[in-house]
């Protein structure tokens, strides 16, 4: 007997709504919410792994998961060879530079910017289509930290509802990029088992609202 396909969706706020987006399509992943120590699932006919959403695609990439959904920020931070067969409409947020309401940083002025953020290559490259110079600071989470503690006086981070920053009294200068998640899928597994993984993503494609 085949091995079931493997999926990884990533831990955190677009499991949720990935799980919404599968239930929609007829594979209930639900079980896959609760146990959050639990990493491996065997449900609907699938195996479904939980991972850090930066590490999906790492997974299928290399082909210890079939499928899996992906932030369009992970994506372009760190470009991999796979498919992308459907944008599914969730995890929708934005990638933005933001600051604090009471010290901008003047673009004109030569002075020494520092920007805190998980998105370097992003970063990078935002800086060059602007023309701008800046120091990256690579930090792993909680990135409005950074101008709060002097560590960096810009951010490049995900903003959702906007609250992080309102909380941290820091506004929004740039959107840099929209993000929302994609179904990635597996070159190999796409030649492999192409019938099984078509016919999920035909059901995903209905299911995407
Ligand atoms: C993300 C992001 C912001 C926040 C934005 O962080 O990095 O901090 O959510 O959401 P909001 O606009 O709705 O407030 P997450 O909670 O994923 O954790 P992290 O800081 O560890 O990355």
């Amino acid at each position: 007997m085949k091995r079931p396909l493997v999926v990884a969706l990533p831990k955190g706020r677009v499991h949720e709504e990935a799980v919404a987006v599968f239930a929609r399509a007829g594979f209930d992943l639900h079980p896959t919410l609760g146990e959050t120590r639990k990493l491996v699932h065997d449900v609907a006919g699938l195996r479904v792994l939980v991972v850090r959403p930066a590490d999906v695609p790492v997974y299928v990439e290399h082909g210890a998961a079939d499928l899996g959904v992906a932030g369009r920020d992970v994506l372009d931070e760190d470009p991999r060879d796979l498919y992308q067969p459907l944008d599914l409409g969730i995890g929708a947020c934005r990638l933005a530079v933001a600051e604090p309401e009471d010290r901008p940083v003047d673009e004109r002025a030569l002075i020494h910017v520092r920007i805190a953020t998980k998105y370097p290559h992003l970063t990078r490259r935002w800086l060059e289509a602007r023309g701008l110079f800046a120091e990256i600071i690579k930090l792993s989470g909680s990135i409005e930290l950074g101008p709060l503690t002097g560590l960096a006086d810009r951010i490049v981070d995900l903003v959702s509802s906007g609250q992080t920053l309102a909380a941290n009294r820091l506004r929004e200068v740039e959107v840099i990029m929209k993000v929302t998640s994609c179904l990635v899928v597996n070159r190999a597994s796409l030649k492999l088992r192409g019938d099984e993984i078509d016919a999920i993503v035909r059901r995903l494609r209905q299911a995407v609202v």
